[in-house]
């Protein structure tokens, strides 16, 4: 099976939950507060890695403690971690704020992420996606879609948070996986004509997602109704689960639902749950839905 390379973010989140969300001006309760490995690179090379694709990881961080969290979680984990770069620089972090009903906000610092020495890149040849963000910058983006168009190998890009992407980039992309706050932002600049070799993928929350082939079907799938616990990194593992199911050899509708699926299951079980997700249960939640 072919590998898959993650070039992204790490962070160290803060996650706290309240009754509100606080408004401008405004200091609302929490209630709890939970500290979790993150960083939407992170957490997607999680995903893929823990439902079965060969996965490693190219990324920063650095000396600090959050850091050395990162690194344990990390080395929990099998995925390969020798590009893993440590330098002098804070290590990424987020602090998010999750309301009852799994609605939230969150802002990033990006830290170490933001130097990540592009010299020290090795994409392996039996890579058959590279999958990008946007929390790193997109000068590595660009050089690493580069590297993987050499030896033939597809480049997924999860393109949130949102910033306006280099046309060159756009050009070496074959998947592109954005919320619909993100579609509205690149709405003008990335359904034009000139991209239409990009499959678009949308998620929307609880109404499913849309997605658009380059030769023109669009179709929109339906989300699984489970009760939300929290939303936080929902879409990584949507990601990561979809890319890996890719590589296995299925067809990407089936990897969409996959994706899906596992997404259901990570926003309906804690956060203590979600390490124990199996892809047992992913097949069961898709077998049961169609019951
Ligand atoms: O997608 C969720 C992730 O986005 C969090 O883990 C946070 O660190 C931010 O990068």
């Amino acid at each position: 099976m072919k590998k898959i390379c993650i070039i992204g973010s790490l962070h160290w989140d803060i996650v706290v939950n309240t009754n509100k969300i606080p408004k401008k001006d405004e200091t609302a309760s929490g209630s709890k507060v939970h500290y979790l490995f993150g960083g939407k690179g992170g957490n997607q090379a999680l995903s893929s890695n823990r439902y079965g694709s060969d996965t490693y990881f190219i990324g920063r961080i650095g000396k600090d403690n959050f850091g050395k969290k990162i690194l344990k979680t990390l080395k929990k984990s099998t995925i390969d971690i020798k590009q893993l770069q440590v330098g002098s620089e804070k290590s990424g972090m987020s602090v998010a704020v999750i309301d009852k009903k799994g609605n939230y906000k969150a802002t990033i610092v990006s830290g170490a992420n933001l130097s990540i020495d592009y010299k020290k890149i090795t994409l392996k040849k039996n890579t058959g996606i590279l999958l990008l963000q946007n929390e790193i910058s997109e000068k590595i983006n660009l050089i690493a879609a580069k590297k993987a168009k050499e030896i033939n190998c597809e480049v997924w890009i999860n393109a949130a948070p949102a910033r306006k992407i280099n046309p060159k980039l756009l050009e070496l992309i074959d998947v592109i996986i954005i919320n619909k706050v993100e579609a509205e932002f690149y709405k003008k600049s990335l359904f034009q004509n000139k991209f239409n070799k990009i499959t678009k993928v949308i998620t929307l929350g609880s109404k499913g997602l849309e997605v658009q082939f380059p030769d023109g079907v669009h179709k929109k799938i339906q989300a699984f109704k489970v009760k939300v616990k929290s939303t936080h990194g929902a879409g990584d593992a949507f990601i990561g689960a979809m890319a890996s199911y890719k590589l296995r050899g299925n067809n990407f509708f089936s990897c969409l639902n996959y994706g899906q699926a596992a997404a259901a299951l990570h926003i309906s079980s804690t956060i203590k749950q979600r390490n124990k997700i199996l892809e047992k249960d992913i097949l069961d939640l898709i077998i049961k839905n169609k019951t």
